[in-house]
């Protein structure tokens, strides 16, 4: 993003332009942003342990353009359900390429994950013999919780340690390669996906220290060669400009050191090293244009535009923050408003106290910061409002990655029986 003149510019597009072209609301994400995320992140773990790999979790942002381009640069996919193992097929990725991260899996999910060939990642040691009842998968992962989370996502509750509802417990880890091993699986590798949003380099040695204990015994005590451990994502991106960037470089010598000690302490062939992160290649190459259509002077001052949480979910959620822009009106002086959408719940209330231009009025567009990850793939059409158009921009040219939503989208699955026309 640029801003010339007090104009912002994504890919070298002006918001204005967009807006005109596409309308709003507009989920905007800048290719050559991603790329950077992607190269900076994989050069930097790479550096220090060759052997290292990305898979993207397709579910921070579904769209194919987008997956296409961290494809491109060689990531392999994170499917949480079958439907995201079927995107990666989509980009023309399965087997090896891919893994199955699903939690609370149906007899269909389990049939269809095995029979899709990808890597499975078992939530629970419970899946196994219903795993078997279908087949025997080539390459098996157990994802482990190893009592220990983080994360800087408002209050969203993190992805391990007791209160999480994912993975294996420690105490249940060397059992569940066990059995494995008895039914005759002969690859293996290991999962954990401990915490979301963190900016701390410390905290990715801590946690990999945390599951190659536990792999590490299990390696020991039943000769197993893991084939890969798998660190899950949880890279940051900071969401308040007054917040500290990840120091990536940092991040990546922490894991390798942690790695490496552990190899050598348990007796390890070094297995690969994976990690799949999504919000650190593609949040902050992401941005949601609105349009102000309403400006209330209540108990305060509220300006309405159509990003509403249906639009972007994440700060009535989680109470997640996300910095805000005016076009053309950055310079201006300032005054605290709250800011909403259109939706009759007042969580969509979004902003409340945000110091944005005293100037601001009706037609101005509303740049939202850091919504690549998490954003379009949460929205929903609640009160008959529609999912936005999604845009790719590079080197001064748009692409329209996903139409917007329209009416007969929102009826189409609908079926009313005879009598009650
Ligand atoms: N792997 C697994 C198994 C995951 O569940 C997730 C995200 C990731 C990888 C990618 O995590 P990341 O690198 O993006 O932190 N909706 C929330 C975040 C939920 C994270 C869910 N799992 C938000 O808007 O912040």
């Amino acid at each position: 993003m640029e801003i010339h003149d007090d104009q912002f510019f994504f890919g070298g597009v002006s918001a204005v332009e967009l807006a005109k072209t596409y309308g709003t609301p507009l989920y905007v994400y800048e290719e050559e942003r991603i790329r950077e995320n992607f190269r900076r992140a994989l050069k930097a773990f790479q550096k220090y342990y060759a052997d290292f790999r990305f898979f993207y979790a397709i579910k921070a942002n579904n769209n194919l353009a987008i997956a296409n381009i961290l494809r491109q640069e060689g990531a392999g996919i994170d499917a949480a359900s079958v439907n995201e193992i079927l995107l990666a097929k989509q980009l023309g990725l399965g087997g090896e390429d891919v893994m199955f991260s699903g939690n609370f899996l149906s007899d269909d999910d389990i049939r269809q994950g095995l029979e899709s060939g990808v890597i499975f990642n078992l939530d629970d040691p419970s899946l196994l013999p219903r795993v078997l009842r279908y087949g025997k998968p080539e390459l098996l992962a157990f994802r482990v919780n190893p009592g220990y989370g983080e994360c800087e996502v408002g209050s969203f509750v993190c992805n391990a340690g007791p209160d999480a509802k994912f993975g294996v417990h420690p105490d249940q880890v060397l059992d569940a390669y066990r059995a494995a091993k008895a039914a005759g699986i002969k690859r293996f590798g290991a999962h954990m996906m401990p915490g979301s949003s963190i900016r701390n380099p410390e905290y990715f040695g801590f946690i990999t220290g945390l599951i190659m204990d536990i792999i590490g015994k299990v390696s020991r005590e039943l000769s197993i060669d893991f084939e890969f451990i798998d660190l899950g994502g949880g890279l940051g991106i900071p969401y308040r400009h007054e917040d500290a960037v990840l120091d990536i470089d940092a991040a990546a010598a922490k894991v390798a050191k942690v790695f490496k000690e552990k190899i050598a302490e348990y007796g390890m062939k070094p297995p690969r090293l994976m990690m799949e992160p999504a919000r650190y290649f593609v949040g902050d190459a992401g941005y949601i244009i609105g349009t102000v259509h309403t400006i209330k002077d209540s108990y305060k001052r509220i300006i309405g535009t159509d990003i509403g949480m249906n639009v972007l979910a994440r700060p009535a959620l989680y109470g997640a923050y996300h910095h805000i822009y005016v076009n053309g009106r950055e310079r201006d002086h300032r005054k605290p408003v709250g800011l909403c959408g259109q939706l009759c719940e007042n969580t969509d209330f979004w902003v409340h106290d945000r110091p944005l231009s005293e100037n601001t009025t009706l037609g101005d567009l509303v740049i939202v910061e850091n919504a690549g990850a998490y954003g379009f793939g949460m929205s929903y059409q609640y009160n008959g409002r529609l999912r936005p158009a999604e845009v790719l921009v590079k080197d001064g040219k748009s692409w329209l990655i996903r139409d917007r939503e329209t009416y007969d989208d929102m009826v189409r699955h609908v079926h009313v029986p005879d009598h009650l026309k």
